[in-house]
């Protein structure tokens, strides 16, 4: 029997109730949406990226944002159908969906499971009142709570994603914190610490020196005193930000960092496939509207379709994969060195890597050390500079 090539897709919904100051992904408020126009548009999307990977069984899907959860479950049943129309699905694929923990929200979770989801990760960002104020985020601390218990009941496996080491953030209430969360048992946690990102509010509030954010070195004790806690809780703290329970890690955003084919359907959305050996970027235009009105035209909105160079391949390949604790495989970067063995060449750098504690080369893995994590981006530009 052959196995086919495994493969993922990303589905965006670009659309949110409001936008929250931090945030700098790719979404928008609408008063009005003609849904009947975006499943269709999913649909000729779906049915265009077919031959990046006609041949392939489907490992996940995603629906991330914005906000999916304010998807009618119609359209992702819609979406659902059409992947199983074209490809073979694994039988225990992942299809995952971005919630935020609203009421109207919390009132569909049944539907969502009754059109396929069965992975729901939630947008909490945090348990106190005054925190989610500060975030601009559309919910309560009772709803947030509220949604957990949703979840739980109605979802093989859930994650929460929360926000932490923010302007007046103490190690110490993040350690209560903590403890609140972790005495719910997810199975599944992303803890993130707030970025502020460029041109959003947050970046002027900062400017302005309306608040100010933790210097590095408390943003460090904050990480590793997440890294403990979470450790020492049970969890496998499997990439940065990113823990769980044993058969809990994301399939999908493993599929990203172990640099596997994914499609991007939708606005903004990014997506990889192989080529005679190359790996080909897409990208689709960002703006709702523009991606609707191509896609109609055209069958699709893709603004960029490019092969990658063996030198952005291993770039990508070592940016996504060093993320993870389980490291790479060297025989993947092998792989992409132009001339000669990627391994002979960089022997002698990975070896002071090792030396300095920041790197394991052994048994045909690359792996960062914990203290290694932490200083990524120089472990990587290191490793490409020839
Ligand atoms: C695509 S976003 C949003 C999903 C969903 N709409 C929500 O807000 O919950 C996924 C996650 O990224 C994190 N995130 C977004 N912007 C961030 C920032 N500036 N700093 C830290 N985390 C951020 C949040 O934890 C968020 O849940
Ligand atoms: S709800 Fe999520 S995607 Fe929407 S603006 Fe807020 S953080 Fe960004």
């Amino acid at each position: 029997m052959t196995h086919k090539k495994p493969l993922s897709i990303y589905v965006h919904w670009p659309f949110c109730v409001s936008k929250c100051p931090y945030c700098d992904f790719n979404s928008h408020v609408r008063e009005s949406i003609d849904h009947k126009t975006w499943l269709e548009s999913y649909l000729k999307d779906l049915a265009y990226q077919k031959q990046f990977a006609p041949n392939h069984e489907i490992k996940s899907i995603f629906f991330g944002g914005g906000t999916p959860s304010l998807m009618p479950a119609h359209i992702i049943e819609g979406i659902i159908d059409q992947i199983n129309k074209i490809w073979d699905v694994s039988k225990d694929v992942e299809i995952s969906m971005e919630a935020n923990p609203n009421s109207s929200e919390i009132n569909k979770f049944l539907d969502f499971k009754l059109a396929g989801i069965n992975r729901i990760s939630l947008g909490i960002q945090s348990l106190k009142s005054d925190v989610l104020k500060f975030l601009g985020r559309a919910h309560s601390s009772q709803e947030a709570l509220h949604a957990i218990e949703s979840a739980q009941k109605v979802f093989k496996s859930y994650s929460l994603d929360f926000i932490y080491a923010h302007p007046k953030h103490t190690p110490q209430e993040w350690d209560e914190e903590l403890i609140e969360i972790l005495s719910i048992n997810p199975p599944h946690l992303s803890l993130y610490q707030l970025t502020i990102e460029p041109q959003t509010p947050f970046q002027s509030y900062e400017r302005l020196g309306k608040f100010k954010m933790p210097n590095e070195i408390v943003s460090e004790q904050f990480y590793d005193q997440t890294v403990t806690t979470m450790i020492n809780s049970g969890y496998m703290h499997y990439e940065v930000s990113n823990f769980a329970k044993p058969g809990h890690a994301c399939q999908h955003n493993m599929a990203y960092w172990q640099s596997k084919d994914y499609l991007g359907i939708g606005p903004g959305a990014h997506g990889r496939h192989t080529k005679n050996s190359r790996r080909i970027a897409t990208r689709a235009h960002r703006s709702p509207e523009k991606w609707l009105s191509l896609v109609q035209q055209q069958g699709h909105a893709l603004t960029h379709e490019e092969t990658l160079t063996d030198q952005e391949s291993l770039e990508e390949i070592l940016l996504m994969g060093l993320r993870l604790t389980e490291g790479i495989d060297l025989k993947k970067l092998d792989q992409y060195a132009s001339n000669g063995s990627w391994r002979n060449k960089t022997a002698h750098k990975r070896n002071n890597l090792a030396k300095e504690g920041l790197i394991t080369h052994e048994k045909e893995k690359l792996k960062t050390t914990p203290q290694g994590l932490k200083k990524l981006n120089a472990i990587i530009e290191y490793l490409l500079i020839d």
